[in-house]
């Protein structure tokens, strides 16, 4: 669904909030030509307590963090950017919703050096449902090995979230689409599996967990993480600092997506090959299961990693 037909109407950006339609750039925007900008994906839950962001905390940190390598200082203090958020949310009366924070380098010149281009910072926030569909939740998704490789993170630092580097997920992702998968797995240089085009990956075999390392050209997954914190609680072994070749896909008893986009989905297919049952396994069920109880807070664990809009 496109932003037209949403219910949404203000953006914050560089300290004021906007009308949506108002929340423009100037065509020789830095980051439009080189690609120099540092985002986040964010959900808020709908929850009975009323709208909790989930760990907004850690995608403070990574927002920051992003943005190091590029020597860019987001102008905004940690507290200044929630209260920006939690206050978009409650002007537009969401509920289960979507933020979008993101910095760039601004309108100044146009040489690659960013170097007198200001810092500019906006937040968006609207509905959005499950990223790869409802079905794909409980059924899983098909998904195919792209042809195209991961930037190692000796070319591009790929542990910052870098709207440049998104075209190499646009790629893996489209090409996947075109061949009728509905989401991409990208290798790495090495050639051993490194992730999704917007999600980390995961592998079950004889009842123990696997996910790439991040010197396996990964972005430091939240969701990954709260996945690793989740299985481990449940008493699952899990190694999280793994390399998988591109052949244990093929046997793995389970693999699964993690993302704040894709949450937790199950891949049932790769490259055609089907993947345990060819369903959503018991594990990934069970993982899946306790994430959905814990950010719709139908458990009350882990309090610490939400932030609630109305307090
Ligand atoms: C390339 C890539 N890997 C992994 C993830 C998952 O990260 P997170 O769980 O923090 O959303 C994302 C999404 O942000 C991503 O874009």
């Amino acid at each position: 669904m496109g932003f037209d037909e949403m219910d949404v109407s203000t953006i914050w950006m560089d300290g004021e909030f906007v009308d949506w339609d108002d929340a423009q750039v100037h065509v020789l925007t830095h980051g439009l030509h080189y690609g120099t900008g540092v985002f986040e994906g964010v959900r808020c839950y709908d929850t009975e307590e009323g709208p909790a962001i989930f760990r907004w905390d850690e995608h403070l940190d990574r927002f920051y963090a992003s943005g190091q390598p590029y020597n860019m200082d987001i102008p905004f203090e940690r507290e200044e950017l929630t209260a920006a958020t939690t206050e978009l949310i409650r002007r537009q009366e969401l509920d289960g919703c979507y933020i979008r924070p993101v910095a760039f380098y601004g309108y100044d010149s146009l040489g690659v050096s960013p170097k007198d281009c200001p810092v500019k910072v906006a937040i968006a926030a609207w509905p959005w449902g499950a990223y790869l569909g409802e079905e794909a939740l409980e059924e899983g998704v098909e998904v195919m090995v792209s042809s195209w490789r991961k930037h190692a993170s000796s070319q591009i630092p790929t542990n910052a979230k870098t709207t440049g580097l998104y075209v190499n997920s646009m790629l893996a992702g489209e090409e996947a689409r075109r061949n009728g998968y509905t989401e991409a797995i990208v290798l790495n240089k090495e050639g051993d599996v490194a992730e999704g085009p917007g999600e980390n990956l995961f592998m079950i075999r004889d009842g123990e967990i696997y996910t790439p390392g991040l010197s396996e050209s990964i972005l430091d997954g939240i969701t990954r993480n709260t996945v690793i914190t989740l299985a481990r609680e449940l008493g699952y072994t899990v190694h999280d600092q793994a390399t998988i070749s591109r052949g244990e896909l093929n046997t793995a008893d389970e693999l699964f997506f993690t993302g704040t986009a894709a949450e937790v989905t199950p891949i049932r297919k790769v490259d055609n090959v089907v993947i345990g049952e060819g369903t959503r396994g018991p594990v990934t069920e069970d993982i899946q299961g306790t994430f959905f109880d814990l950010v719709e807070r139908r458990i009350d664990d882990h309090s610490e990693w939400f932030t609630y809009v109305y307090e």
